[in-house]
């Protein structure tokens, strides 16, 4: 298998995974991901951009097999599905060096027990000439790890962004034109990775802003033709202002949650708002995330087991605590049997969440007239709340 060239002396030598259901063993993938890697070609040296995930190196040994010499192996992030492949890539390629931020450098010792003499830090904005292509490399921390850097190909002007800007998508063309087709995978990636650290993405967008970019070439998922369109999006989910909508993530055991449930989303919908719900028995939680990336209020449905939450819906409220999202309101809606903490529970799990909870209505049994008005109460002032921030 020939390298793939996507500019003149850069080329393609990562694999699709049109397989793998799962990563972290928690995400689900439901078109695959691709583990990319790129070759670039200088007059006088050459450098590997990333490795693959091992399970894919017979891919890149393919790529790399006519290819006799690398003298610079870069990472731009330590996760093991883009470094996992460097042991291999240092006994193909004896006397490699191994480039990567200063804080990846001992990440890489202990994550794949590298040496780490053969590990060069580099600095952000140091560059290095291979012969006519030079790498600038940029300090992109937190896309997805600490240690995450860019490399920009001045002469081309490709930024090889990693995770950043990925997304999980197997297939066997190299590039998107459009950007509608691949913004709902994008989005989807950023909410399950990297959506905690929005604050710090911002700082890392303002860094990239003024560089001339003809070409994002991610580590995942295809390359942008049209980079300034994923761009202007993460410039959107990673700001401040949530958009009109209202995530439910729920479960019902005997029916009295549900009936909470579907006379919300009727009294929000009424009122001009967006509802996302989300039977947590059935739901992929990928979608879940993504919606969290733009709601203003979560609100979190729940039958009482025991004392406390259904686990399913615990795991949602769990998820939402961990991916830290910009929602400003929050409400805890359910039901119980004869007794139960649940609120308590809840409230007592969503500290990273910064909201103001909203008047929480849980019903004893079946709802009864006053916990219905209480629906309706809350879905009005919801609606009030999002109008106030001006989303309405
Ligand atoms: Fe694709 Fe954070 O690894």
């Amino acid at each position: 298998m020939k390298p793939r060239e996507i500019v003149p002396d850069v080329f393609f030598v990562g694999a699709p995974d049109f397989d793998r259901k799962l990563f972290d063993a928690l995400i689900p993938l439901p078109h695959g991901t691709s583990y990319n890697a790129y070759l670039v070609r200088g007059r006088d040296k050459t450098a590997l951009i990333d490795a693959v995930e091992p399970t894919k190196l017979h891919v890149l040994e393919a790529y790399l097999k006519d290819v006799p010499k690398v003298d610079y192996l870069i990472s731009d992030h330590t996760e093991q599905d883009h470094s996992g492949g460097i042991p291999w890539v240092l006994g193909r390629y004896p006397g490699i060096q191994v480039l990567s931020s200063e804080l990846a450098k001992p990440m890489l010792v202990d994550h794949l027990g590298l040496d780490g003499n053969v590990i060069r830090a580099v600095a952000d904005g140091e560059r290095l000439d291979l012969g006519g292509k030079t790498l600038r490399f940029i300090s992109t921390p937190w896309v997805h790890w600490p240690e995450t850097m860019s490399t920009y190909l001045e002469e081309d002007k490709v930024l090889f962004s990693c995770d950043w800007f990925g997304s999980h998508i197997a297939q066997t063309e190299l590039f998107v034109d459009g950007v509608e087709e691949i913004l709902a995978p994008a989005k989807r990636y950023y909410a399950e990775i990297m959506m905690p650290f929005r604050k710090i993405i911002q700082k890392d967008l303002d860094k990239i802003k003024d560089l001339e970019i003809r070409l994002i070439a991610p580590s995942h998922g295809p390359i942008y033709r049209d980079p300034q369109s994923v761009i202007r999006a993460y410039r959107d989910w990673s700001d401040d202002k949530p958009h009109n909508a209202v995530v439910i993530p729920w479960v019902t055991m005997h029916g009295s949650t549900e009936i909470l449930v579907e006379r919300l989303i009727d009294g929000l919908v009424e009122r001009g708002v967006t509802v996302h719900p989300f039977n947590m028995a059935s739901a992929d939680i990928g979608r879940l995330a993504m919606t969290l990336v733009d709601a203003a209020t979560l609100v979190i449905a729940a039958p009482t087991v025991h004392v406390g939450p259904h686990p399913m819906v615990f795991n949602a409220v769990i998820l939402a605590n961990a991916l830290r999202p910009k929602v400003r309101f929050a409400a805890i809606i359910g039901s119980y049997g004869w007794a139960g903490k649940m609120t308590d529970i809840i409230q007592a799990a969503i500290p990273n969440l910064k909201v103001e909870l909203l008047p929480s209505v849980i019903a004893k049994g079946l709802p009864k007239p006053a916990n219905l008005e209480a629906i309706d109460a809350l879905a009005a002032a919801i609606a009030s709340k999002h109008k106030e921030l001006g989303l309405v």
